[in-house]
């Protein structure tokens, strides 16, 4: 009987002590830093009674992203992405067929992001890299051209919201039990279409696929 308790405690011990620096079922993390969204963008080209013959480019952006995370098992955590609303340049794809400048408007976006995350959850190491599967909900709103193609005729841009997958890879680096250092590429399916006028012609851009790659390098702390 002695044997059997003794051997219970050395297995929990066991089980419990290389473990320090892995996460655990019940561990929430706040990671907190700089995310960069860069689109990896195509678009269908701008048609404002005819096809315009040029498509549209969609710049990057650099926002304060922020995190929370609940383990509910060892090995796994339910992610959610927030972030300071990102404002991407909206650019004619070649040339500039209405000869306003090359830049067209503005759209700023929050992307929230739902991500079910696996940890490989290696015991003794620092190093604790994990693989996500998500959704995403990307909320556009001040949608704007530029003053001088505000004044050319360019009214009322609109961008549709969107709806998709994501996908990422990202490690914590623990520098201790408390604290550590995160790193993620993440890749999220943003597809939209917008609609604006031009000199009260309705006109629209029928596909424009954001498709960005979302870079995160953030301080991290788990409770
Ligand atoms: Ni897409």
């Amino acid at each position: 009987m002695k044997n059997i308790k003794f051997g219970l405690i050395a297995l929990s011990v066991a089980t419990a002590a290389p473990s320090a620096l892995a996460f655990q079922q019940g561990d929430i993390v706040v990671r907190a830093g700089l995310t960069n969204v860069s689109p990896d963008d195509s678009s269908s080209n701008i048609f404002v009674g005819s096809d315009l013959g040029v498509d549209l480019s969609v710049g990057d952006d650099t926002q304060l992203g922020l995190n929370i995370a609940y383990f509910v098992t060892d090995r796994l955590n339910i992610e959610v992405l927030a972030a300071t609303p990102f404002t991407h340049d909206v650019d004619f794809g070649v040339s500039d067929p209405l000869g306003t400048g090359d830049r067209l408007g503005e759209v700023t976006h929050l992307p929230p992001t739902i991500t079910l995350n696996y940890y490989f959850n290696t015991p003794s190491s620092a190093f604790q890299p994990y693989v996500g599967a998500g959704i995403n909900y990307t909320v556009f709103f001040d949608e704007g051209f530029t003053s001088a193609n505000d004044a050319a005729g360019l009214k009322n841009l609109s961008l549709d919201n969107s709806f998709g997958f994501s996908a990422q890879v990202g490690v914590d680096y623990m520098v201790n039990e408390q604290w550590f250092i995160n790193g993620s590429v993440r890749w999220i399916d943003i597809d939209t279409e917008a609609s604006f006028n031009l000199n009260g012609t309705p006109g629209s851009v029928n596909s424009i696929e954001i498709d960005p790659m979302v870079y995160t390098i953030s301080l991290g702390y788990r409770f």
